[in-house]
């Protein structure tokens, strides 16, 4: 769902001319809601005292995610892009370059097209699984700007009513992670006061903002393929504030992650953190729920 916490306190006053936010229009034939960090799935202060090696990656007992028989995106998706705010042509480059490695066939691996395969298997009542092909569309532009998005979550998915616009698309909107609560959006290349005595990684294309917003990106995209319409794959029972696939594995980006350890990642020469491989770069993007297995699950898991 949402990846936000109370945000509301975190950016309280926002001049507009201080928006840098994306949002991603998903066509295909279906569209759902979407946030971020720790908010619904918040664990007591004592969970982020645990030592780095206890395996964690979400518990099965607890989980009881669903499928409340509404459409998933089965049909090949295009991402259309709308950027709000001024951004630079390589900050746009590298979140294109992340969703185009979604369907890349041939990036080393641990790749991004790995982690979309548990995003794959997931299905609807008919058996047809999720596309495997994600495609960047053409920009859109927009005459107005949703600043009421862009003050409530790292990001959020949700889809548009025929009733005001005359179609339902299912969109992401996600802010820029150095501009919205870099502690949490930009998690693990900034950390919250909550943590304390915690380094930073090192972000794997230079710039924390962006490189914290694949995480972001690649949550609300796996939650608006699995429930775009928030009526499909979600745990809990309340579908206006629904638990998602991402929801369950926030914070989890290798083996053995959880509360406050991100599980075993990879590093780069210089230093940066990375969990897969894209087209030309590298990303850290969490893992999602596998409900096959009843874990979080990634393309860098140590036990696969
Ligand atoms: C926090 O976690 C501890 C240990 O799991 C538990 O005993 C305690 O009841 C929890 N507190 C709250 C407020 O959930
Ligand atoms: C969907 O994508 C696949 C792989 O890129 C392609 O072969 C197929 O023709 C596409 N289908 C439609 C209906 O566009
Ligand atoms: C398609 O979805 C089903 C049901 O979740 C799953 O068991 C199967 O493994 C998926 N297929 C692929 C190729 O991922």
């Amino acid at each position: 769902m949402s990846q936000g916490f109370s945000a509301r306190a975190c950016f309280p006053a926002l001049p507009s001319t201080g928006l840098l936010c994306l949002t991603l229009l998903v066509l295909a034939t279906g569209p759902v809601i979407g946030w971020r960090p720790w908010p619904q799935n918040k664990r007591n202060v004592s969970d982020y005292t645990f030592g780095d090696s206890k395996k964690y990656e979400g518990s099965s007992e607890f989980v009881k995610l669903r499928y409340h028989m509404g459409p998933v995106l089965t049909a090949n998706i295009t991402v259309h892009t709308i950027w709000y705010g001024k951004w630079e042509r390589n900050q746009k480059k590298i979140i294109r370059e992340f969703i185009n490695s979604i369907s890349a066939a041939n990036s080393r691996h641990p790749s991004v097209s790995g982690w979309w395969r548990t995003v794959h298997l997931y299905a609807d009542q008919t058996g047809s699984n999720i596309s495997k092909t994600v495609r960047l569309g053409k920009k859109r532009t927009t005459g107005s700007t949703p600043t009421d998005f862009c003050t409530s979550a790292c990001g959020f998915h949700y889809f548009t009513f025929p009733s005001l616009v005359g179609y339902t698309l299912p969109y992401a909107w996600v802010g820029n992670s150095a501009k919205f609560c870099p502690g949490q959006c930009a998690y693990p290349f900034a950390v919250p006061e909550f943590i304390p005595g915690r380094k930073p990684f090192k972000s794997p294309n230079g710039d924390v903002g962006v490189d914290g917003m694949i995480s972001v990106i690649g949550h609300e995209m796996a939650e608006l393929a699995t429930n775009p319409l928030a009526n499909a794959w979600y745990a809990g029972t309340d579908p206006t504030f629904p638990v998602e696939i991402a929801d369950l594995c926030e914070g989890i980006y290798g083996t053995g992650g959880g509360g406050s350890y991100t599980g075993q990642v990879l590093g780069a020469h210089d230093g940066a953190s990375y969990n897969m491989n894209g087209i030309r770069r590298r990303f850290l993007v969490q893992w999602v729920w596998n409900h096959v297995v009843n874990y979080c699950t990634g393309p860098n898991a140590l036990d696969q």
